[in-house]
């Protein structure tokens, strides 16, 4: 089974995809868990990119047609080399962040329908879990994290992915549901939980 964790900066897809994990493992389910941006070579890029850190040649930054096009090509490589091979050997695979990450993200700074066809090679996952916490409660525990921001980790921006994330299930057949990201770590684990269970093939 290919689940996907989906929620803005600081919703908590990190924590829950760890305590998933534990679950799993508890339960005795062999699984890889995994990220988007990956740690490969896209992926790496990727993160210096979203660190400010990587500018073009004449120290422009880079636009958001090539961000959505370096993620999808993350993704493709991801899907070739980290989640078809576990999904062939019988792994559940769980990931922070996939498709939809593109569309509720590069979705509202370029053509949706755009970025949803350059991810049209992506297969569908089995669960979308979408971690929903308001953009300020996220703004607030990315600040309490402290440590360097990305360059979408503002309040504005977060609000504007936030309306991304609601348009985005439209344009996918991934099955998803909405988990609500408040209340304490446990109390959110098991409503992930109690949603995987529902959706897992008996
Ligand atoms: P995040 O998942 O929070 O990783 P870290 O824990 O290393 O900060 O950061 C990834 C950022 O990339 C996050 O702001 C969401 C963004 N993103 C996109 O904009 N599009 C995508 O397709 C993906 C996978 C991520």
């Amino acid at each position: 089974m290919f689940v996907v964790l989906e929620g803005l900066d600081g919703a908590g897809t990190t924590t829950q995809l760890g305590l998933l994990s534990e679950r799993l493992t508890s339960e005795g389910l062999d699984h890889l868990t995994t990220r988007e941006p990956t740690g490969r070579l896209v992926g790496r890029t990727i993160r210096q990119i979203l660190a400010g850190k990587l500018l073009r040649p004449d120290g422009s930054s880079f636009d958001a047609e090539t961000l959505a096009l370096l993620f999808a090509t993350d993704r493709l490589d991801h899907l070739t080399h980290l989640i078809e091979p576990a999904l062939a050997h019988g792994k559940w695979v769980i990931s922070d962040r996939y498709v939809h990450s593109s569309l509720a993200y590069q979705g509202m700074e370029v053509d949706r329908h755009w970025v949803a066809k350059i991810n049209a090679q992506a297969r569908p996952a089995d669960l979308v879990i979408w971690l929903d916490l308001d953009p300020e409660a996220c703004m607030e525990r990315v600040a309490a994290r402290g440590g360097e921001r990305d360059i979408f980790e503002t309040a504005e921006k977060l609000k504007l992915f936030a309306e991304g994330y609601a348009q985005s299930f439209a344009l996918r057949s991934d099955p998803w549901v909405k988990v609500s990201g408040e209340g304490s770590r446990e109390a959110v684990a098991a409503r992930i939980w109690a949603a995987v269970s529902a959706a897992r093939p008996s």
